[in-house]
């Protein structure tokens, strides 16, 4: 066991015991190897950079390794946003108008918030407890830094409308114990963050390897890219019918967000594949498919569940449709088959939503651009 002064001595600051690495971070090999002769204070270079199991000081951002990852960041950053920029008065008017909204809407709303009043902490905890100690790329550290703050900013939008709205407040964040479709969802879920929030666990062996990469597999491209769209298609319409236009716009900044976090999950997916190709193998791909045909089931029950009639011009089974069309995009996307052939897209509306540009003048609220630190005004 090293003495804190020994420490100090290794790094050759004394008195200091500067640590290449983040304590959180798993551990390269032993001490004495990652701090060897010849080792010890030779600078980084791009070569030495790992998506994970990287043995590089993960406190150096650069020499840019995955400029991808630092684009993201930018983007991410350009794009924010916070509730309460948005004008709820509308909405307000209309929930409390009791011909405002039929039963069948008003339980799609209720049902939407249910689902994402808890999702998003879970997306949370999942990146800051579990996902962030085990990548070991500094540029993907600092988007997973922004992207936990967006899902802090999505857990306020949802709250910010249930009291917007007057709802009860422990209905609606008991949902996902309450609600049997939602409770299944994060019950199929929460496996595979456990994963990676157990303090126990690290990377480092092909089957460790394997379950981080499973783990980021189900958060981004079947909660992030799956999970959320019934709910995203259903507030999105009601906007598109000038219903709930302040919720709908709320969505639609959240929309751009998870559209980001799922692709920058599969970019980190797809590099992971590419450092470590022994991953890949046929029985895993196998058991992948099984987990998103187990994700379009559950999803299609929830949109079962949410419109046990027309409602909106919606029904569960367009759903049916569009679910296969998505996980057919997402098995794309990180190089699987993908299951649901033929498949389309009922709502190329969507598309169009997530291209969106923050200036445009949603569902006629107001137009603002984001101002540090200024205060908002309302037109
Ligand atoms: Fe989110
Ligand atoms: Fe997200």
């Amino acid at each position: 066991m090293l003495s804190f002064e020994d420490e100090g001595k290794m790094n050759g600051i004394a008195g200091l015991a500067l640590k290449p690495q983040s304590a959180f971070v798993p551990a390269a090999g032993p001490t004495q190897e990652r701090f060897a002769a010849g080792n010890a204070f030779r600078r980084i270079t791009v070569d030495d950079k790992r998506i994970i199991n990287s043995r590089a000081d993960v406190n150096q951002l650069v020499p840019f390794k995955y400029k991808w990852a630092w684009d993201k960041y930018l983007s991410a950053c350009a794009n924010h946003w916070m509730p309460q920029e948005i004008n709820m008065s509308r909405d307000i008017a209309l929930w409390k108008d009791p011909n405002g909204l039929t039963a069948d809407e008003r339980r799609v709303v209720t049902r939407n918030l249910g689902f994402f009043v808890t999702a998003d902490s879970l997306a949370a905890n999942n990146i800051v407890l579990g996902t962030y100690r085990h990548i070991t790329a500094p540029e993907c550290r600092q988007y997973l830094l922004r992207q936990a703050f967006e899902e802090a900013i999505h857990t306020h939008a949802y709250q910010y409308i249930v009291e917007s709205l007057d709802l009860d407040e422990g209905e609606v964040f008991n949902a996902y114990n309450e609600i049997t479709s939602i409770r299944d969802k994060d019950e199929f879920l929460i496996p595979f963050i456990d994963t990676l929030t157990d303090p126990g666990f690290r990377t480092g062996t092909p089957e460790s390897d394997q379950a981080l990469l499973r783990s980021l597999i189900v958060f981004s491209c079947l909660m992030e890219g799956l999970f959320f769209y019934v709910g995203f298609v259903q507030i999105l319409s009601l906007g598109r019918q000038n219903k709930m236009t302040g919720s709908a716009e709320q969505y639609m900044y959240i929309l751009r967000d998870e559209s980001m976090h799922c692709n920058f999950g599969i970019d980190l997916v797809n590099q992971i594949k590419l450092e470590n190709p022994h991953l890949w193998t046929p029985r895993f791909r196998e058991e992948l498919h099984d987990l998103f045909r187990r994700a379009v089931d559950l999803e299609y029950r929830y949109a079962e569940d949410t419109m046990p009639r027309g409602v909106l011009g919606l029904n569960a089974p367009m759903f049916k449709e569009y679910l296969r069309f998505i996980a057919n995009r997402r098995c794309q996307q990180i190089g699987l088959d993908t299951l649901y052939p033929g498949a389309s897209n009922p709502f190329p509306w969507m598309s169009e939503m997530i291209d969106l540009k923050k200036e445009r003048n949603f569902f006629e609220t107001r137009v603002i651009e984001y101002q540090t630190g200024g205060a908002l005004n309302w037109d």
